[in-house]
């Protein structure tokens, strides 16, 4: 299925591409813009294309590649005037710490910055660098100076770099990208204001050192939705059991491992919480007894003893000062008839219920399909697509909802 939202007014974005080895993702990244409405085209300063061929990026797009100011055949078809004023948006991704220094000295030096200078349309970057560079306080005030200016800054992420390094200056992602710049672009902050708190991922029961009892979640729907909420402009806590997939940018991220942990974790974050959304896949069950020694094995056969974990999101749902709780239903059969029991029995405000036997959705999965429930018995089925697609959906759906009340 196509990822392109509900936006349909489709915007003119110019891509700038910059000489730094996160170019390489640009393909993507052009893709992630034009499903989500972008009419794209691109230009590439002269040390990006060692790094991305522009043809690539000429496919991708589906327009030729600019990249001279002094290209006669260019500037007749479209010339760096024309191409400031058609751009509804400015997007330099990647950004070095170069053309961010040539942008707020108002440099002119090559077909970008000449239409940085010349363009009235709102300018964002994704700076993409070394971790030194960055924290370099001279590109710290360069940023800074471009802040107060109006301009965005998307990023950067932490994490290892190509050149071996660990720290800040990695491009965001090509979908954390685009999904802002949507959102800059349209203007939809319909969390503005909202706190929301989130579960993601699987907890982990101890039997003894080794061995364990968890399941396959993954953290990806959670982990989507908390990003989903950040962009649509709540602040976010995200209670992740244990995962190994990168913290969404912006979102305060708490680590536990077992459903008592979680349950703790959230206990402690929930006061002043608006929107609840407990994505976790949490284990009902926990070992009574958890052995500090490697659990012998003499015998044939073996029992274990185990007690029932706390329902986190019916106590959330419980509490005399609640915030909007959203649930999710994991089921291998009667999909709608057991998530209308756990939307009563939790007493929730929405549940999305998932067929986890359907082949490539559900758990550990990179797609999904959801069925909404609602308590005043409207349902709305989200068809299969990407996770980021209907973790954006279920957040539209929960604003519209919180608009109503
Ligand atoms: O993480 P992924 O790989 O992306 O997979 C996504 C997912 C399949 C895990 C997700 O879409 C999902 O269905 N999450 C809920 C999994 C689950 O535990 O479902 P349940 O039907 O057993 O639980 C119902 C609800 O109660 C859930 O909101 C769960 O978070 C909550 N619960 C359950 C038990 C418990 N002790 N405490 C809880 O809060």
């Amino acid at each position: 299925m196509s990822e392109k939202t509900s936006f349909n007014q489709n915007k003119n974005l110019l891509l700038g591409v910059t000489g730094g080895i996160a170019a390489y993702k640009c393909a993507d990244l052009v893709r992630r813009l034009k499903e989500r409405g972008f009419n794209v085209r691109v230009v590439m300063t002269p040390g990006a294309s060692e790094f991305i061929t522009p043809m690539t990026l000429q496919a991708v797009s589906g327009h030729p590649v600019h990249q001279d100011i002094f290209d006669q055949a260019m500037e007749a078809a479209m010339g760096h005037i024309e191409l400031a004023k058609w751009a509804d948006l400015l997007l330099i991704a990647p950004a070095t710490a170069n053309t961010i220094a040539k942008i707020v000295h108002g440099k002119a030096d090559n077909l970008l910055t000449t239409i940085v200078l010349a363009s009235k349309a709102p300018l964002m970057i994704a700076p993409a660098m070394n971790q030194q560079m960055w924290a370099n306080s001279v590109t710290q005030s360069n940023i800074e100076k471009l802040s107060h200016s109006g301009v965005t800054v998307l990023g950067p992420g932490a994490g290892e770099q190509a050149c071996g390094d660990i720290g800040a200056g990695r491009m965001l992602e090509p979908l954390d990208i685009a999904q802002q710049v949507q959102s800059i672009a349209y203007g939809d902050k319909p969390l503005t204001g909202k706190k929301v708190l989130i579960t993601a991922g699987p907890t982990v029961e101890a039997i003894d050192p080794v061995r364990f009892i968890s399941n396959h979640s993954s953290g990806k729907m959670g982990y989507a939705i908390a990003k989903a909420a950040k962009i649509a402009g709540a602040e976010v806590h995200l209670i992740s059991g244990p995962v190994s997939i990168g913290e969404p940018f912006g979102v305060q991220v708490t680590r536990v491992t077992s459903a008592a942990q979680m349950f703790d974790a959230v206990k402690n974050s929930v006061e002043g919480v608006d929107i609840f959304v407990g994505c976790a896949a949490v284990a009902d069950y926990s070992p009574v007894e958890v052995s500090c020694q490697k659990i012998k094995k003499n015998d044939e056969e073996m029992c274990l003893l185990l007690k029932r974990n706390p329902d986190i999101l019916a106590w959330v749902a419980n509490r005399a000062e609640r915030p909007y709780v959203v649930g999710f239903a994991a089921e291998s059969q009667s999909l709608k008839f057991y998530a209308n029991k756990k939307l009563e029995k939790k007493k929730l405000d929405m549940i999305c219920a998932n067929d986890i036997c359907c082949e490539g959705l559900g758990f550990n999965s990179e797609d999904n399909q959801l069925l909404l429930l609602d308590k005043s018995g409207e349902e709305k089925l989200l068809n299969v697509a990407s996770k980021e697609v209907l973790a954006q959906q279920i957040i539209e759906q929960i604003a519209m909802k919180l608009n109503e009340a």
